[in-house]
């Protein structure tokens, strides 16, 4: 195991010291693992049920439930589609098939060099730029087809 893992696995002790009980704080102290480490690590729910009363397929039926954790590491970029009501009238749809096309990707997964991960969401709570997208929570208003090909090749996405 490298140092680094190993100093990862150890912040999970602290985490746990911070909660009276890790049963009924596991949601937030899976947030906080997620936070420190970047995600949940088949090692880091190892851990978990090493210090822990709770199975490790246990951890994994709470976390897999939550869309909010994961378990893989983050790409470099995060693009985030907005597909609420408002986006959806103006446009979502269109934007979001060409985020797909460019990157190869449908929503939930990551490209394979490790640049992006894409995700949709709900509403970014900026409704009056609709359609938006943010990409690594800086938000990119009134996009469109043409517009999202700009905003990726900013972030590295070569394609043509
Ligand atoms: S619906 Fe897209 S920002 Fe609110």
């Amino acid at each position: 195991m490298s140092a680094k893992s190993k100093q990862n696995l150890s912040k999970i002790a602290d985490i746990l010291a911070r909660y009276p009980s890790s049963r009924g704080s596991l949601i937030p102290i899976l947030q906080d693992v997620q936070t420190e480490l970047g995600y949940l690590s088949e090692e880091a729910i190892l851990e978990l049920e090493r210090l822990t009363e709770i199975s490790a397929n246990e951890i994994y039926g709470v976390a897999t439930f939550y869309t909010q954790f994961r378990f893989r590491p983050p790409s470099e970029h995060t693009v985030c589609v907005c597909e609420g009501t408002a986006c959806h009238v103006r446009g979502a749809k269109q934007v979001l098939e060409e985020v797909k096309s460019r990157l190869g990707i449908e929503p939930g997964q990551s490209t394979e060099d490790g640049k992006f991960d894409l995700e949709r969401v709900a509403c970014l709570g900026c409704c009056a730029l609709a359609p938006v997208v943010s990409v690594d929570g800086k938000v990119h208003a009134g996009m469109n087809a043409k517009k999202i090909v700009s905003v990726l090749s900013k972030y590295g996405d070569k394609k043509k």
